[in-house]
């Protein structure tokens, strides 16, 4: 079995999509690893350090000759056309609205896995990148926020006077709510959070912040069986506003989070909300890749409306790219060796595994994964 590790060629990808450390457990299950130069370089990781793992080096042809082919990003076009057909590809697929590249794929003869569609069960904890990248977002968000913020955020009593403890308000608590809240209290912040899932209140109050919501009957169910988010009625988007808006004037660092799967962001902080707060407030809104949750916010900027600064970047895991690297790698690795057959040192999937149904996109020319099959014609 042949693996290559390609170079990212999207201009804002630092990440790879293996480590030295992934190599040569690859190598150790029988497999040839053949990675691009210079694809670990945004993430510290030199040629030689691949080399030394066991890896060939090769040109950004290397997915020509593979059965396997690691990416961080979904393969373009271009690069679609140099793999081999009936070869496997492995990567964040960014697949909902994106049905078209998934057509592409799937006429390209790939066999294509996205890892963000990883059931969230006990086994596949550790292959469950949403979880590594976003739980890196939340901390980055933090240290971006601090970046903006013109104060300092703990306490500090000096002779000169004292430094009052900035207030920092996490919306949505999920991996990235709740390692930014955790983030937020190292640094010394007063820190207070809201989710919709009733369940988050507990692991709020377990960092040591204060839980914020409208717990109405809606609240008591807005969890899906598989742990996510349901989107929530125009009527307790009002009654949530409401109680934002209060809360909102009173901070001075926000960090917003919330998503549903394959849906825009929900719209949590208005205009008027953000025109609201004191100068040198800072808004770090880590769902603008997804349409944002903060009105004003642009992806990729940071930019100053009114008396605040609403923080965009876009890839923010990526914004730690060595650490975001290692975890993914290991993501996959990990993923990837439930495919192989240890004793023959061959591919052999189970294609009734529902870690295989649930990020399988495409086999055999065609789109096979429910939620992205392309609709019958009404
Ligand atoms: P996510 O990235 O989809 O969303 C972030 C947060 O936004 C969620 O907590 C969601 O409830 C919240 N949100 C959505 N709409 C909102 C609104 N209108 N107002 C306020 N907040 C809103 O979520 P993430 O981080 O992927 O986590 C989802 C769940 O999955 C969590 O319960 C987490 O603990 C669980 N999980 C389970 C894993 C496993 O068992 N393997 C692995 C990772 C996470």
């Amino acid at each position: 079995m042949r693996i290559a590790v390609a170079r990212e060629t999207d201009a804002l990808e630092p990440r790879v999509a293996a480590t030295p450390e992934t190599v040569k457990k690859f190598k150790a299950l029988g497999a040839d690893v053949a990675v691009a130069r210079g694809a670990g370089l945004g993430s510290g990781i030199l040629d030689a350090d691949f080399e030394a793992a066991g890896a060939e080096l090769g040109g950004d042809d290397v997915a020509t000759t593979a059965d396997l082919v690691l990416k961080v990003r979904r393969p373009t076009a271009d690069e679609l056309a140099s793999y081999k057909k009936g070869s496997m590809v492995v990567a964040i697929m960014d697949p909902y609205g994106n049905e078209a590249a998934l057509k592409q794929m799937a006429d390209a003869g790939l066999v294509g896995f996205a890892m963000e569609l990883m059931p969230r069960i006990t086994r596949a904890q550790s292959m469950d990148v949403l979880s590594s990248q976003a739980n890196l977002a939340g901390y980055r968000a933090v240290i971006d926020a601090a970046e903006e913020y013109g104060r300092a955020l703990p306490m500090m009593m000096t002779a000169a006077g004292t430094v009052p403890a900035a207030k920092v308000f996490v919306m949505g608590v999920g991996v990235a709510g709740l390692q930014a809240i955790a983030t937020a209290r190292r640094l010394g912040a007063i820190v207070t959070a809201t989710d919709v899932r009733p369940a988050t209140k507990e692991q709020v109050e377990s960092l040591g912040a204060k839980f914020l919501a409208v717990e109405d009957e809606e609240f008591k169910n807005a969890q899906t069986a598989g742990g996510y988010a349901k989107p929530m009625s125009a009527e307790y988007q009002a009654k949530q506003a409401a109680l934002t808006a209060e809360h909102i004037k009173k901070q001075d660092i926000v960090i917003t989070t919330a998503l549903i799967p394959g849906r825009p962001a929900p719209k949590l902080i208005s205009a008027e909300m953000v025109a609201s707060m004191r100068p040198g407030s800072v808004i770090v809104d880590l769902a603008v890749e997804r349409g944002g949750n903060v009105e004003g916010a642009k992806a990729g900027e940071v930019v100053t409306v009114g008396p605040a600064k609403i923080v965009g970047h876009l890839n923010v895991a990526g914004r730690l790219a060595a650490s975001a690297s290692a975890l993914y790698a290991k993501n996959l690795y990990t993923f990837i060796e439930t495919m192989i057959d240890k004793k023959d040192k061959t591919l052999a999937i189970n294609w009734d595994d529902e870690i295989i149904k649930g990020t399988l996109l495409t086999r055999d020319g065609a789109i096979v994964n429910p939620n992205f099959m392309p609709k019958p014609a009404a």
